[in-house]
């Protein structure tokens, strides 16, 4: 089951897949001109803007900005994670998954380590259970709260005092200790031999959201230090991007309509003893925007719990700052501040399920946002006004388009009695003025967007690129992007039948994924919708041989000026010159 997936075959995958047939199942869809048409299943509209592309195998929301290709689809309807939509587009395919055989081997490394975690969790569960010493655990957990069938739920264990119970039981060989090691379970002496990293510590197994156990916390059962003990970073475990009781929130719930997120393992276990199941925790660290992206794939509704003194706030104001990118429309944060002196654990114990629930004490992103701009904000002195509109409009311009956005600025110019019109202009300005071009950079900005329309062609029309009779004369292109390009052109020349949507499937997970989809969205002119003349073979084919022209041109223009001053030029320098058109001369010369 485990291995690489090769990407020819999500090439073979999306070029099988229809994906008007396979969004129609989901949101019914009407003919609209040569795109079909629907209300966007990813926020709440009146009049549908969500457009589904055949011919680029691609779907766009202009409302709320949604996009992506079959795959993408599932994962944002569906809540599924990569792997599991190809292997759902696989099987209504009828096509078996095949395994890169070069990655074979760490793939099978790395699937080692998954089994040998699930070894250990299930040794420290039965230690909980057998363990002569294990009645203090046991104990420890009752005195929190906690009941029987919680610890079973969350298969918490027990590691036993001592330096070696791990390596006795799952150890006995020199390759199982390394595997021990590798996994983060025992540490190399410096004299030679290993011993348990977890000793008298009560052990929370961390899944990941397919349920593989990938590392541990454990916490010490009195006021030792440190209080937690976790799995160091290692080929399976990377803090950053999991969350605990993720696996156990998505197995509880059919649908998570709101996910809690909380600071420690403990108040994970108090909120579902509780019942309040749809919760997860940070690994003791801030949440990053993968982690925030992962639990927007599973709910649309995210509830920071944050304690309420000075270290919660200045969390909160973190959390915010992560969120903004990811807030387009359909999607919402809120705030749940715990009383001074409690946090979710004890909270819970002591006021229960539904004064914790009462939305009543959320405070919404946005209403946050304000609050802790305007503190000793004064409607009357105009430099106070001045002020929020300068401080604020950082955070507004983080903001994805949508109506969140929208709201916010209406908000703020009421406050500062400017018209939200003038804000959105202002904000729209300090963008630009901030990459306000020198002569040089205006060049720069004209060479992108000739490099952009260039894949935007290509990815409307892909077999435009079999124009370009060998795909390396495009590296040669002495432009920024310009290798980017060839790369697409290459992929198309071996890859005759691509659709847009497979060529974007290329570049998953890298940086050029969102740029591509942008273009893929892009219409050059406002007629091009519209009009059956922008579509038409001769019209692209035309288009998409100038902008080739123009970013050769531009290219030899370019190796003239790093020549220096003309008194300074080669014989072949000049010549190649003379051979240029006058337009290119002229920008030499300045
Ligand atoms: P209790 O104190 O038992 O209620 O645990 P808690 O889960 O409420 O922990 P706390 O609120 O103190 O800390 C929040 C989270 O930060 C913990 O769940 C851990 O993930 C992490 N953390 C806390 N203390 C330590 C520590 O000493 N070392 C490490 N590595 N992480 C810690
Ligand atoms: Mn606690």
């Amino acid at each position: 089951m485990s291995g690489r997936i090769p990407q020819n075959f999500i090439d073979d995958l999306i070029s099988r897949t229809d994906i008007v047939g396979l969004i129609d199942g989901f949101v019914p869809l009407r003919k609209a001109g040569s795109n079909y048409q629907a209300l966007c299943p990813f926020h709440d509209e009146k009049s549908p803007s969500f457009t589904v592309t055949q011919d680029k195998q691609f779907y766009h929301c202009f409302g709320c900005g949604a996009n992506g290709t079959a795959i993408s689809f599932l994962m944002e309807y569906n809540r599924m994670e990569f792997v599991e939509a190809v292997e759902e587009l696989a099987a209504r395919a009828g096509l078996e998954i095949p395994r890169q055989a070069g990655h074979a081997s760490k793939d099978s490394r790395l699937s080692e380590l998954y089994e040998l975690l699930e070894l250990v969790a299930q040794f420290y569960c039965r230690q909980l259970r057998e363990h002569p010493q294990a009645q203090r655990a046991v104990e420890y957990l009752k005195h929190r709260g906690l009941s029987a069938e919680l610890a079973d739920r969350f298969e918490l264990g027990y590691a036993a005092p001592g330096w070696d119970n791990l390596i006795s039981a799952l150890g006995k060989s020199d390759a199982a200790q390394q595997r021990l090691a590798r996994a983060g379970m025992i540490i190399q002496r410096d004299k030679g031999g290993y011993y348990d990293r977890f000793r008298d510590r009560i052990m929370f197994p961390i899944r990941d959201q397919r349920g593989r156990v990938i590392g541990f916390g454990g916490r010490v059962l009195d006021d030792g230090e440190p209080k937690y003990l976790n799995s160091p970073e290692t080929p399976i475990y990377h803090k950053g991007n999991e969350l605990y009781g993720l696996y156990q929130a998505r197995h509880a719930n059919k649908e998570i309509n709101r996910l809690y997120v909380v600071e420690g393992y403990m108040d994970v276990l108090a909120l579902v003893q509780h019942d309040v199941t749809n919760v997860v925790a940070t690994l003791g660290t801030a949440a990053t925007s993968d982690q925030l992206e992962r639990l927007f794939r599973s709910t649309a509704q995210i509830v920071f719990c944050f304690d309420g003194d000075t270290a919660g706030r200045k969390a909160a104001w973190r959390a915010l700052q992560t969120s903004l990118p990811l807030l387009r429309d359909g999607r919402q944060v809120y705030y749940r501040f715990i009383p001074q002196g409690e946090d979710p654990d004890s909270f819970i114990r002591q006021h229960g399920k539904q004064q914790f629930e009462d939305d009543s004490h959320f405070l919404c992103l946005s209403d946050y946002l304000l609050q802790e701009l305007t503190k000793d904000f004064n409607p009357i002195i105009m430099e106070h006004k001045g002020k929020l509109l300068h401080d604020i409009s950082p955070y507004l311009k983080k903001l994805p388009t949508g109506n969140l956005k929208q709201l916010l600025v209406r908000e703020v110019a009421k406050l500062a009695d400017t018209e939200p019109d003038s804000l959105e202009r202002q904000l729209q300005q300090s963008r630009d003025q901030a990459s306000r071009p020198t002569t040089l950079k205006a060049q720069n900005k004209g060479e992108r967007s000739l490099l952009a329309q260039t894949i935007r062609l290509l990815l409307r029309r892909p077999k435009l690129a079999l124009h370009i009779a060998d795909p390396k004369d495009m590296t040669e292109l002495d432009l920024p992007g310009a290798d980017f390009l060839a790369e697409v052109i290459k992929l198309i020349h071996q890859n005759t039948d691509i659709s847009c949507a497979g060529i974007i499937e290329n570049w998953r997970g890298s940086k050029y994924e969102q740029r591509l989809s942008e273009l893929a969205t892009a219409s050059a002119s406002p007629y091009e919708k519209d009009e059956e003349v922008f579509n038409t073979d001769e019209y692209l084919e035309s288009e998409f041989a100038g902008a080739v022209n123009q970013l050769q041109e531009l290219s030899r223009k370019r190796k003239i000026t790093n020549f220096g001053k003309p008194e300074n030029l080669s014989d072949e320098q000049k010549s190649l010159l003379r051979n240029l058109n006058p337009a290119a001369r002229s920008v030499s010369k300045d």
